[in-house]
């Protein structure tokens, strides 16, 4: 259903590799609301060819670029404004990847060169592109750029890793950079704070299929979905939420507010 919510909007989607992952349900609906966008991912994420799919149904190009890499920043910035014809109304930022997470380091056994991977890939490309549109006066005014981070960023969970940490940094950055750039152009800032989602980000977190199931028995509504998740981010691309901005905004059915469950009690009554 379209209530065409991004019709005449610009913008640039990151992070679909897949039919899996949350951009890729952005994009649908991106497009099924009229918003008129480009796609982009890692060049080595090309390998895969399923974006090229994706561009395909939703009429648009696919322009590669290493996130972490501030060139090839400048360069998609630039080209998709001149593809697109004007500014960018919205962004999304679906970006996340941890070597050591990947390899199975634990948070106190770390190989620090991977951490800065980590904390280059998964937060401080956030910054960069942020800066990158600053300074192209790529952003038309009451435009929305939209992070996606985990609870993590503020609560211990072991087996997220160094992920934690790059979360929380950048939670930081939609704060503060949402601070100069809401002064200066009026653009807004956000992070959704996601459920566990079965994508390959997600599923590359040792345990992850218990840790998907104990979300679900805790939250009141259930783990929110990578398409309801999708919804909200076209809502918070929208017009309908102008004055939301620099908010980490929890799109995990309850969870965080939650203490524990009678489901969960449940597990723990004695036979
Ligand atoms: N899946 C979950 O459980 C969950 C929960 C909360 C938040 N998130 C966050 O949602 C976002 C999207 O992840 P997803 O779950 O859709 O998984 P995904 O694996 O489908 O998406 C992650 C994307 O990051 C891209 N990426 C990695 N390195 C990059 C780089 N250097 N430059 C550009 N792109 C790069 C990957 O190619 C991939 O498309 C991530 O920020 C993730 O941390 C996921």
């Amino acid at each position: 259903m379209s209530n065409n919510l991004l019709n005449g909007k610009r913008g640039i989607i990151f992070g679909a590799l897949d039919e899996n992952s949350i951009a890729w349900k952005v994009a649908l609906k991106a497009h099924e609301q009229g918003g008129k966008f480009v796609l982009t991912n890692a060049p080595i994420a090309m390998r895969m060819g399923e974006i090229n799919k994706l561009a395909e149904k939703c009429g648009t190009i696919v322009i590669p670029a290493d996130a972490t890499v501030t060139e090839d920043l400048a360069k998609l910035v630039a080209e998709s404004t001149a593809h697109l014809g004007g500014k960018l109304d919205f962004v999304l930022h679906s970006i996340g990847m941890s070597p050591n997470v990947r390899k199975g380091k634990v948070y106190t056994d770390l190989n620090y060169e991977w951490y800065q991977k980590t904390l280059d890939i998964s937060a401080l490309s956030l910054h960069k592109l942020l800066q990158t549109c600053m300074k192209q006066e790529a952003m038309n005014e009451w435009g929305s750029v939209l992070a996606l981070s985990y609870i993590a960023a503020q609560r211990a969970f072991p087996g997220y890793g160094d992920m934690a940490d790059a979360k929380a940094t950048l939670e930081s950055i939609v704060r503060s950079f949402g601070y100069y750039y809401g002064t200066q152009k009026k653009v807004r800032i956000n992070s959704i704070s996601q459920s566990p989602t079965m994508t390959t980000a997600g599923s590359g977190i040792k345990g992850f299929d218990s840790f998907f199931n104990f979300a679900d028995k805790i939250s009141p509504l259930g783990n929110a979905s990578a398409e309801s998740c999708a919804d909200y981010c076209i809502a918070l691309f929208s017009d309908l939420t102008r004055f939301v901005t620099m908010q980490n905004l929890f799109h995990d059915g309850g969870f965080s507010n939650t203490g524990i469950s009678e489901a969960m009690m449940n597990e723990f009554m004695s036979k």
